[in-house]
């Protein structure tokens, strides 16, 4: 499973450290699929290399969640620092009319994570409302972000007709995708996992980024750039263009300045050379907010029972916390081949739903029994079906104790969730010191 989630992990985008960071996170699911965890946590975690990752509480989770996110999300919480999040703000951007159950489905999702092997010494975990510096810098980002980006995002539309009994014509819905995007820049993540239909919010993200450091920083290194531009001024000219700029950037002298920019104007430095020296004298700083990639979570591997994806609002899923005889009748209840009316019909695993679930749970000898059985009418349906009631049974076990573990212990969730908030609100807070200080917020 494992091995075959590697080739399909994509990344998006083009910051400079995909190169550097894609190796680690192959590693990193490989080791899992070994069990050996201990050595990743060991390794020192770069802070730049940031996971932020939100699933908006829908309650219970299943099957494709367990095997679409949350492996990738075990996969990843050792090697970096990951900041895993309960998105209940988002889920009322589209379900504003019904807030009764919020609470309820957050809880049922943290558990589940927790109990799908999430673990909480080493993710920080917490619930997006919980953490209002979110929506702080989503406030402040709005005053840069065009009205013509928010409507360009595919989901604005998409999700209006998709959800045509809600009123979605809001403030709060448009601005969703930027919501999203405080939610990520406010860590400074350098890596959001997220499936295919959310990297287009990742890319908004990394264009409300790159703006927000075009009107209130520079790019990296500039500063290395400016001395070497200098240098090449010559040594008199260098020292008056140093002494310019001081009188300008201290004491605001424009004449100052303008001879500064003569200096650069006249000099012999090539075009780069002399636009990195105007931008020292006009432009501020430095990268404020960084630009983040997505890590492109490999499409879920699980069918639902009925052989379309498995989702909560299709009816056809098995939960994390699916009791074993609930599994055998609802495993026992799938439709299979058509043509195998009769149990001496011979029938075709390709059309038949059952066969997703080998390719997802039996190794090459099942698989190889059920190919032959099924062709040549030698083996029944349920006996068919049997070993796959069985690897989803092994697989939820421990996973089902461990539910119920913290369900009996709400206080026990509780305190996760705050520290998690804690730990992810020093970190949210640190960005927004700079956030506010680059916009003029900072008052002393
Ligand atoms: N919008 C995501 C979804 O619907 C959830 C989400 C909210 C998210 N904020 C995020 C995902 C930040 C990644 C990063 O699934
Ligand atoms: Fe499907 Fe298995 Fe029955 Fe063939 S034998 S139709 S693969 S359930």
């Amino acid at each position: 499973m494992v091995e075959h989630d590697l080739a399909k992990v994509g990344v998006e985008g083009s910051s400079p450290f995909s190169r550097s960071i894609l190796p680690l996170y192959f590693r990193a699911l490989a080791r899992i699929g070994r069990e050996d965890r201990q050595e990743i946590r060991l390794r020192s975690v770069n802070p730049q290399q940031r996971v932020l990752s939100g699933m908006r509480p829908t309650g219970r989770l299943h099957l494709g969640h367990y095997h679409g996110v949350l492996k990738n999300w075990l996969a990843l919480q050792h090697t970096y620092e990951c900041f895993f999040f309960a998105a209940d703000w988002h889920a009322l951007t589209t379900h504003y009319d019904e807030p009764g159950q919020l609470g309820q489905h957050t809880h049922d999702m943290v558990i589940d994570w927790l109990a799908a092997g999430v673990d909480p010494a080493a993710a920080k975990l917490f619930i997006q409302s919980q953490v209002p510096e979110h929506a702080e810098l989503h406030l402040l980002l709005s005053m840069i972000t065009p009205l013509g980006w928010l409507e360009r995002v595919p989901t604005y539309k998409d999700q209006q007709e998709k959800l045509k009994e809600k009123d979605l014509a809001t403030y709060g819905f448009l601005g969703y995708p930027l919501l999203q995007s405080a939610d990520i820049l406010v860590y400074r993540a350098g890596l959001v996992p997220v499936g295919a239909d959310q990297v287009a919010h990742v890319e908004i993200t990394r264009e409300i980024a790159r703006r927000f450091n075009h009107l209130y920083g520079r790019e990296a290194g500039f500063g290395q750039r400016v001395d070497a531009a200098i240098g090449k001024l010559g040594k008199k000219s260098a020292q008056l263009y140093v002494d310019n700029r001081r009188a300008w950037q201290e004491k605001g002298d424009q004449l100052a300045h303008d001879s500064a920019r003569a200096l650069v104007q006249t000099g012999s430095l090539s075009a780069a050379d002399k636009e990195h020296l105007f931008g020292d004298l006009d432009g501020s700083g430095k990268i404020i907010l960084p630009e983040p990639q997505a890590l492109l979570t490999p499409a879920s591997k699980m069918a639902g029972l009925d052989g379309q994806k498995m989702s909560k609002s299709y009816g056809n899923t098995i939960t994390l916390r699916e009791e074993p005889e609930v599994v055998q009748t609802r495993i026992r209840k799938m439709p299979t081949d058509p043509a195998r009316v009769r149990r001496t019909d011979p029938g075709d695993p390709d059309k038949c739903p059952v066969w997703a679930w080998h390719e997802a749970y039996s190794g090459t000898e099942v698989k190889s029994w059920v190919q032959q059985g099924c062709r040549s009418a030698g083996i029944g349906c349920i006996e068919c079906k049997q070993p796959v009631v069985d690897a989803i049974n092994a697989e939820l076990a421990p996973i089902r104790e461990r539910a119920q573990h913290f369900a009996g212990h709400p206080e026990l969730v509780r305190s996760i969730l705050d520290q998690g908030r804690d730990a992810a609100r020093m970190a949210a807070q640190a960005t927004l010191v700079e956030v506010r200080q680059a916009m003029g917020l900072a008052y002393r």
